[in-house]
């Protein structure tokens, strides 16, 4: 079941499901500023390394979807998280955050990223419109060519929405290692001020090019998949975590695998895609505390090739 942004708030409200959690509209949260931060190349803003993918903030109505959707929202909000990643593709994914941002009140803590995945001018356009109107914002923090669909054209137009304050950064986006090679074209053909790859201890190809070049073109880097879409976990579902991995501050294999990704120098954000706030809470812990320096990343990778 497909529900629109209206259709979703008459469903929410009908059941009670936003406002269960005892949290009144207009509710504020501190940011929490242990975090560990990364500055923006192109602005030097500063970001959690840890932000939060929603490809799979799928919402059909009940109460219970949305409860849990909003109470992984607030807790990424209370634990200081800023950056939320989502895509027109990931069905009702921009509508629910549209809602919940709204409801929760706190558009101002987030730095909203989303995608367009259209070719032709008018209909990257008219899918940008969307996003906004679905996301209830006059203005983007990230648009991204999802998978670099149309990519020439589509930055042509996002650099014509940046220069006119529709959004603050532009980016292209892949999970594809097939695609890294357009990726790199892209990188040396445009200022991108974001790129967003795949990138963890089970698919590192990231670190052979794409990079060290976002590094030397000063694009802000972007990780998706650090668990591997979820599979790293069941290469350790029978294994104890290292004791040596106290040696960075952490405490579970998630962080485990997000300390790897977020130490390597050109990553400014995981992204990694959670709907629970149990998974919200371990994964934030990743951005505090110290992280592996390469010696500890390579004892990191062999114990991974030994699984
Ligand atoms: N081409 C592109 O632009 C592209 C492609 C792929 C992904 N992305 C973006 O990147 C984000 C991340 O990728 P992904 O979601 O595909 O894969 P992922 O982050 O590697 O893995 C997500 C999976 O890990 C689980 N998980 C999260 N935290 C956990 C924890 N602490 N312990 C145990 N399990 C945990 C999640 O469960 P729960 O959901 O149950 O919390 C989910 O099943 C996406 O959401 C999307 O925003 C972009």
């Amino acid at each position: 079941m497909k529900l629109n942004r209206r259709e979703l708030i008459a469903a929410s409200a009908s059941t009670g499901a936003l406002m269960g959690l005892g949290l009144g509209l207009g509710t504020t949260f501190a940011a929490n500023n242990n975090l560990i931060t990364r500055a923006v190349p192109a602005s030097g803003e500063n970001l959690p390394v840890i932000g939060i993918g929603t490809n799979r903030w799928v919402a059909g109505g009940t109460a219970e979807e949305t409860a849990g959707l909003r109470n992984a929202l607030r807790t990424f909000n209370e634990l200081g998280g800023r950056v939320i990643d989502t895509a027109p593709a990931y069905r009702t994914s921009e509508t629910v955050l549209g809602i919940l941002i709204e409801e929760l009140d706190i558009r101002d803590a987030f730095f909203l990223a989303t995608k367009v995945d259209r070719a032709g001018t008018e209909e990257g356009i008219a899918r940008m419109e969307d996003s906004l109107t679905k996301l209830g914002t006059d203005q983007l923090d990230l648009m991204q060519v999802h998978n670099m669909r149309d990519a020439d054209n589509q930055l042509e137009t996002m650099f014509d929405w940046k220069d006119k304050g529709l959004l603050r950064y532009v980016g292209i986006t892949t999970s594809r290692v097939d695609q890294f090679a357009e990726m790199e074209r892209l990188m040396n053909a445009f200022p991108l001020d974001f790129i967003q790859v795949n990138y963890s201890l089970g698919e590192p190809q990231a670190a052979e090019r794409i990079l060290p070049t976002a590094i030397d073109r000063k694009a802000a880097v972007l990780v998706n998949r650090p668990f591997g879409r979820g599979r790293l976990f069941k290469k350790v579902a029978d294994v104890s975590l290292p004791a040596w991995a106290a040696g960075f501050d952490c405490s579970s294999w998630a962080q485990y695998m997000l300390k790897y990704v977020v130490a390597h120098p050109a990553v400014t954000c995981a992204i990694p895609g959670m709907t629970k706030a149990k998974h919200v809470e371990d994964n934030m812990g990743a951005g505090k505390g110290r992280l592996p320096d390469s010696a500890q990343r390579k004892q990191q990778e062999e114990l991974f090739a030994s699984l």
